[in-house]
């Protein structure tokens, strides 16, 4: 009976309004949830479950993040990948924290001016869409790197729910609708081979996206490993796809690719230990800089979004972004002065023009000199298990669909992460970031990034794992989450989800969240000499927690269909 007058009741509201049925979720998306021992976070409630499911059937958190990373890859192909690559940082519940780097690398054919038109100007295009603006994947190899060292279910029943989601199809979300629907006539022209993406007339919430082609490419990869992706059939239709235009990947650069096992960044922050990404990500230094700039003030006092800690930490960016521009590229072939750029004298060093009552002009701050006086749309997803090991891994085609090329026969989307690199000095790429030397384009070169998958311990115990999309945005919104909770006290779920800001040192302009700044606020901060402008959202954040009773909060961002779940 029950049951019948809620149906009628639903009916009924359907009947007379279709904005109800809009709002009619098709998942259940949990922004927040919290468990006993275990916690999954990612931007897609379909990979989360996969995740979960690992989880139950006895894997540990890297067995989950194989699941979830190639369940994304099928679920949320805007930027979840086969066709990129990203960075995990791990804490094991024994022993040292470690990340793996499986960046995307320059093809061997790459060269400096690869992007240069006759005149030596940018041709931004180039390194954006189409064939040439692809670096060789890293994610498979990532993630059978990882498992291969650390896994300890079966490879196959970690890639089989991803095959499931690709073949059975899955529900677009509103979200999704509204990307596919922005891109159709990008991925027509780029792709004109049929494909899952592109259909006579537009998406609609809740249409199945079925993906069988790459369901076959998982299936290779379920069974072959990491030859089932960099050689024979898949890699054959990568480099038949490429050969199309001016694409310069070859079969040897898909072969020979590797993923490398890296240091992190870790730096004390007041009672706190950060444990972040190397180059060639700017994160981890970055977010050192920024932490260790703003240490000895009391911004926690000031409290949030309040015009000094807003200033504060927008000239903490100014400093840490010109370094960053300067200084930062793949270390295996630049020697990046890491010990220096994230030491305390050298934020204190960078600080000596710091004034709490006025802007510094972006031209009058140019990167720092670190060196000892005689020489210079991503996806984040969190895993905690209940052994205690914790993953943070942000991974990317970079721009939203990547280079917008789906590789014909194969199904996947191919990355654009070739703009990451400094196509010339002065030359801001798609996210307005500059850089020299460091990051200038070479073969087999990693291109350098912003991600900052992070994990922060307290009294030598796991606290917090966080992480976001965003391009030059995530580094500060990292750094905004991780103040929001430590010196501004905030729920992890308020730390989240309250609005962000950014600034990157060039453009001169501090950008701010549609609403986030009232008048007065607004008016501080240009007293202050600064450039406030609205934007669109910032990051997409997703993070897990340990709460002081030992439980695990997990957090998804409202900005997208993040959901968490646990066990
Ligand atoms: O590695 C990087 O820094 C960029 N490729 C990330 C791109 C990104 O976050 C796009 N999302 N908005």
């Amino acid at each position: 009976m029950r049951i019948f007058f809620f149906l009628s009741t639903y009916l009924f509201l359907v009947s007379c309004n279709n904005s109800i049925v809009e709002e009619i979720p098709l998942y259940k998306i949990e922004k927040q949830n919290i468990s006993d021992s275990a916690m999954v976070v990612s931007a897609h409630p379909l990979a989360t479950s996969a995740g979960v499911e690992i989880l139950k059937k006895g894997g540990n958190a890297i067995d989950a993040m194989v699941a979830v990373h190639f369940a994304l890859a099928v679920v949320y192909p805007r930027a979840g990948n086969l066709g990129g690559g990203g960075f995990m940082v791990y804490r094991p519940k024994e022993g040292k924290p470690i990340t793996l780097d499986f960046r995307e690398k320059a093809p061997a054919a790459s060269h400096r001016n690869m992007y240069l038109d006759k005149d030596s100007n940018a041709i931004d295009s180039l390194s954006i869409f189409g064939h040439l603006a692809c670096g060789v994947p890293g994610s498979v190899e990532g993630m059978y790197t990882a498992h291969k060292k650390y896994g300890k279910l079966n490879w196959k029943t970690l890639v089989q729910p991803a095959i499931n989601l690709a073949k059975n199809g899955v529900k677009a979300t509103k979200r999704e609708v509204i990307a596919y629907n922005k891109y159709m006539d990008v991925f027509a022209k780029y792709n004109p081979h049929p494909n899952a993406f592109v259909k006579d007339e537009l998406w609609v919430k809740g249409d199945l996206l079925i993906q069988r082609e790459l369901a076959a490419v998982l299936t290779s990869i379920r069974d072959k490993g990491r030859a089932g992706f960099y050689e024979g059939e898949t890699a054959n239709l990568i480099i038949a796809e490429i050969n199309k235009s001016a694409g310069i990947m070859t079969y040897e650069d898909l072969k020979n690719y590797n993923a490398e096992w890296r240091q992190p960044i870790t730096f004390p922050y007041k009672s706190y230990n950060i444990i972040s990404m190397p180059p060639p990500s700017s994160g981890g230094i970055c977010l050192a800089e920024l932490l260790n700039m703003i240490e000895e003030y009391p911004i926690g006092k000031w409290g949030f979004q309040s015009p000094a800690s807003i200033h504060l930490m927008t000239e903490a960016a100014r400093r840490a972004y010109a370094d960053r521009a300067e200084h930062l590229g793949d270390m295996d072939f630049y020697p990046v002065p890491i010990e220096q750029l994230i030491s305390q004298n050298y934020a204190n060093e960078r600080m000596y023009n710091y004034d709490s009552d006025t802007a510094t002009s972006s031209d009058s701050i140019s990167h720092g000199n670190p060196y000892p006086p005689e020489s210079e749309e991503t996806t984040h997803y969190c895993i905690a298990d209940k052994e205690g090991n914790v993953i943070s891994v942000t991974t990317t085609i970079n721009s939203n669909f990547g280079n917008k090329i789906i590789v014909e026969g194969a199904g996947f989307i191919l990355n654009n992460e070739m703009d990451d690199f400094s196509a010339k000095p002065g030359s801001p790429n798609q996210f307005g970031l500059l850089g020299n030397e460091a990051n200038s384009i070479a073969p087999h070169k990693r291109m350098l990034s912003s991600m900052t998958p992070t994990i922060v311990e307290k009294n030598n115990e796991f606290f917090m794992a966080v992480g976001s999309p965003g391009g030059s945005k995530i580094i500060t919104t990292v750094f905004q989450v991780i103040t929001n909770v430590i010196e501004f006290n905030m729920p992890l779920k308020d730390a989240v989800h309250k609005p962000r800001f950014h600034f990157q040192w060039k453009p001169n302009t501090l950008f701010y969240e549609e609403g986030a700044f009232d008048n007065e606020l607004l008016e501080e901060l240009i007293s202050l000499g600064h450039y406030p402008k609205s934007r669109d959202e910032i990051g997409q954040v997703e993070a897990i927690i340990r709460l002081p009773n030992g439980k695990l909060e997990g957090i998804g961002d409202i900005r997208g269909d993040d959901s968490a779940n646990g066990l």
